[in-house]
């Protein structure tokens, strides 16, 4: 068996598996929650409105429970398939560029993954009490999640933490999604056809879906709270990664000086976070990550309008009424295309 078929072995086995490892007291609890299978044939538990993968939802109640935001943290809060490595390179490239000589950044020895841990993802995945001291070895401490606005520790919404929050139009976010779980999909495990994703997709049946109620959260917190929350999409890095680069310092607090723009600082850290970069990265070619995804699975195509070459005509068109449904005068748009700048607009 070679290396890409034993990861893909371990992470179905991994998925499937955790459910034994409950104890009696959590198995009772779990049990009050509505349950569905997920797209590989594991479970999802509806646990505060959300979709919560059963790998991940032990870890998500520690996390909830036991940690602690110090005023400095910043958080990397993201919907899966959205940018999530590509935000947690540049933010890390960004906030510690005066903490490393700049060609020996962090990013091209480890996996953007290794350098900004997932909390539930990660951390707290094997352990309710991580040693969140010794895990950070930049200051201030730089960590992240996937959980909803609403869900999530309260210390951190209530301390001065700072959160970055980046989610995509729904229709690459649905391909990005399906293809990464084709990827996780071994010999014993039929993936699921598109038809049979897009139609747990529409009815918001993903992980830590529905898509719409987790980004409208951010974006409505970050309406309220600039200063909190900085509210990004996909495509606009991908259309201008200079200027959302000086916003990101700036919100961080960390704003790029004359000289630094002068010596074309900002141009360097789009750069090696690019996924052209990236994706050549030793690292990031083999291994997996501690959940037992490869690597190599976070990098796919790096695109926006990628979906043009998978969703037939009516899937759009039910993806563009449900956009329109769902983000109704909320004043979130989305652009669809990199090309024709289509946009769905709100009413
Ligand atoms: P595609 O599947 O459309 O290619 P996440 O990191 O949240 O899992 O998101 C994964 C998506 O981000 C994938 O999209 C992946 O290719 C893309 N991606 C990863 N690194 C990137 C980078 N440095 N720049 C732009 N896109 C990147």
């Amino acid at each position: 068996m070679d290396t890409a078929k034993i990861c893909k072995a371990e992470v179905v086995s991994k998925f499937h598996d955790v459910e034994e490892s409950w104890d009696d007291e959590f198995k009772s609890l779990v049990q009050t929650f509505p349950k569905e299978k997920s797209w590989t044939g594991s479970n999802f538990y509806f646990y505060q409105g959300f979709w919560c993968p059963s790998i991940v939802l032990r870890a998500v109640i520690a996390f909830q429970k036991h940690f602690q935001a110090c005023d400095s943290d910043i958080i990397v809060s993201t919907f899966p398939k959205c940018g999530t490595t590509w935000l947690k390179a540049l933010t890390f490239s960004t906030l510690y560029r005066n903490q490393f000589a700049w060609d020996e950044n962090p990013l091209l020895t480890f996996g953007p993954h290794q350098l900004v841990r997932f909390l539930e993802y990660d951390l707290y995945l094997n352990n309710p009490f991580p040693d969140l001291q010794n895990v950070c070895v930049y200051q201030p401490r730089l960590l992240s999640t996937h959980l909803p606005y609403a869900s999530l520790p309260t210390s951190i919404k209530d301390s001065n933490s700072k959160i970055v929050f980046i989610c995509r139009n729904p229709l690459d976010m649905f391909i990005s999604l399906w293809s990464f779980l084709y990827m996780l999909g071994d010999e014993s495990l039929e993936p699921l056809s598109l038809d049979e994703a897009f139609d747990k997709f529409y009815h918001g049946i993903y992980a830590y879906g529905p898509f719409f109620d987790h980004v409208l959260g951010y974006w409505k917190a970050s309406q309220e709270n600039p200063n909190k929350i900085l509210f990004l999409k996909y495509e606009d890095l991908k259309e201008d990664i200079n200027s959302q680069l000086k916003n990101l310092a700036m919100f961080l607090g960390v704003p790029f000086t004359d000289d630094e723009e002068k010596q074309g600082v900002v141009e360097e850290i789009a750069k090696i976070c690019s996924f052209e970069n990236l994706k050549e990265v030793e690292v990031n070619k083999k291994g997996v990550h501690i959940s037992g995804i490869p690597h190599t699975g976070f990098f796919r195509k790096g695109k926006v309008g990628d979906w043009s070459n998978y969703l037939t005509p009516f899937m759009v068109e039910r993806l563009e009424k449900l956009i329109q449904e769902k983000m109704h005068s909320s004043g979130l748009t989305f652009n669809l295309s990199s090309k024709t700048s289509k946009d769905i607009t709100s009413a």
